[in-house]
């Protein structure tokens, strides 16, 4: 099943395997991109759908320094060179939308106070310039309480971020609403203590991300737009909360009325909690679109899931970084290259660009003599 057609609204793909999405902060430090990154992408055209990386939607929504933004022209040409080389290689490419609420600090704001719905500082960290020289994580700051006014702008520049990327040539957007985001802030209720209409019961806290995918829905279609949830996942440690499996429901049956390309969690990161098949049933009942997962999965575990009729896509993350062509090596029963996790985040083409290639089909695309 792994390597069978699917269609995903009105999107074919060519297989059931995704690239999760995962951010490499190899862009410049205002977010523009090239051609390494190009190149990165390329060379992984043979997934059935790339998600691509983090993309900051405005200045204050980026937590991690070298994120390729999608909030101006720079930044829509260089990602329209990433999906016209996706595109010649017959791949199909969504990109994520991602503003990190709280999880960053004026150091990598260009000096503007990071939203959040409420005043509360959390754990997680982002990702910016250390006192002592180099990159590495950095403690948030208290962020500013959203006032409705910013909740406009923000899901305004949510969906200026989704034209932009019509613009750029993606086939879609996923709006990053998982992993402790601004979209969980307010789904969190240590995260989140307004006494508005976006705080307090269940609706409510779901009602920022249910109005924002809807817009952006509106303006670029529903059949291209994507939302990723972590109900089960435990970044934050203060913000375990039991509540998110029920709240993870509660926005996808507010969202089902709509045709939307899918729902994708992200089930497992450092830490986290096992999704009973309890909820796998209730997303099905619910949700009537399709349904991808990501966490941890080998070859195996994601023909099971497929199989059971839990999902319909599965996403890889950890082995896409250092395996371009996964697709030929998981139907040829190949070894996998081993991940150099030392090149995870920043730096340059090594550990982005260089990973051996063995698929005769994206043979001409490795970047083998960096030196
Ligand atoms: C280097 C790295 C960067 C990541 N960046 C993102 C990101 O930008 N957005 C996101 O939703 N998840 C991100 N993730 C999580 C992955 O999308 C995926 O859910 C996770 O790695 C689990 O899948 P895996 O076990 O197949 O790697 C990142 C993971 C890694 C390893």
């Amino acid at each position: 099943m792994l390597f069978s057609h699917f269609n995903l609204g009105n999107i074919e793909l060519s297989n059931r395997l995704a690239m999760a999405p995962m951010t490499r902060s190899r862009a410049s430090l205002d977010g523009a991109l090239n051609d390494d990154i190009v190149r990165y992408y390329q060379q992984r055209a043979t997934a059935g759908l790339i998600i691509t990386e983090g993309a900051p939607i405005s200045k204050v929504g980026r937590g991690y320094a070298f994120t390729p933004g999608i909030y101006n022209q720079e930044q829509i040409d260089g990602w329209k060179k990433v999906t016209d080389a996706v595109h010649a290689e017959g791949g199909k490419i969504f990109i994520q939308l991602w503003h990190v609420g709280r999880v960053t600090h004026p150091s990598i704001t260009g000096g503007e106070q990071a939203l959040a719905p409420s005043a509360i500082k959390g754990l997680n960290k982002g990702y910016g310039p250390l006192e002592e020289g180099g990159y590495g994580f950095v403690d948030q700051e208290v962020p500013r309480a959203m006032t409705k006014q910013d909740i406009i702008n923000t899901q305004n520049d949510f969906v200026q971020a989704a034209k932009n990327a019509m613009e750029a040539g993606f086939d879609g957007v996923e709006l990053h609403s998982a992993n402790t985001y601004l979209f969980e802030q307010f789904m969190l209720n240590s995260a989140n203590q307004r006494t508005d209409e976006y705080g307090g019961s269940q609706e409510n806290r779901v009602r920022f991300l249910v109005e924002t995918v809807s817009a952006v829905a509106q303006a670029i279609g529903e059949d291209k737009v994507g939302f990723r949830l972590s109900p089960y996942l435990v970044i934050d440690d203060p913000d375990v909360d039991p509540e998110m499996p029920s709240l993870a429901l509660k926005a996808l049956e507010q969202l089902s009325q709509l045709k939307l390309a899918y729902v994708h969690f992200s089930e497992h990161v450092a830490t986290w909690r096992p999704v009973p098949s309890s909820f796998r049933r209730q997303v099905r009942e619910i949700w009537p679109n399709p349904v991808i997962v990501a966490g941890r999965h080998s070859k195996e575990s994601a023909q099971d899931i497929l199989e059971q009729g839990y999902a319909d896509v599965v996403a890889f993350g950890e082995y896409y970084i250092s395996n371009p062509d996964l697709v030929y090596r998981f139907k040829e029963n190949l070894a996998l290259n081993q991940n150099d996790r030392s090149t995870y985040y920043g730096g340059d083409a090594k550990g982005l660009v260089d990973y051996p290639i063995v698929d005769p089909k994206v043979k001409h695309l490795a970047v083998n003599d960096l030196c």
